[in-house]
């Protein structure tokens, strides 16, 4: 192959390679101990949705959280009175957005 094409094609696989679904863990209720107590299954991402994991904090001790797929991903920590919200949005990898 003439190598002037390898580097789009390269390019153009690894753009490829982020819209490709994604398998995440999906939990309704995750306990303090990460522990997943309601609706534990896995989805597969559509478009540009992503796996994330969101983890509530009340007075700096975890609480409870969620995990699944989300096309709504912005990395932040909400505080909220003694209340922190820990989201994070992952997508390199399936499963990526353990606990
Ligand atoms: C979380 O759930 C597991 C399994 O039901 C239980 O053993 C554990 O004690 C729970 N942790 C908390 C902090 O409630």
């Amino acid at each position: 192959m003439d190598k002037h094409l390898l580097l789009p094609l390269v390019i153009l696989s690894s753009l490829l390679g982020f819209l490709q679904a994604l398998q995440c863990f999906h939990c309704d209720r995750v306990n303090a101990s990460g522990v997943c107590v309601s609706g534990e299954r896995f989805c597969e991402t559509t478009g540009s949705q992503q796996c994330f994991v969101k983890k509530v904090y009340r007075d700096g001790i975890i609480s409870y959280g969620y995990q699944g797929c989300s096309s709504l991903c912005v990395d932040m920590m909400f505080l909220n009175f003694n209340v922190n919200l820990d989201w994070k949005c992952c997508h390199h990898a399936s499963l990526c957005n353990k606990f």
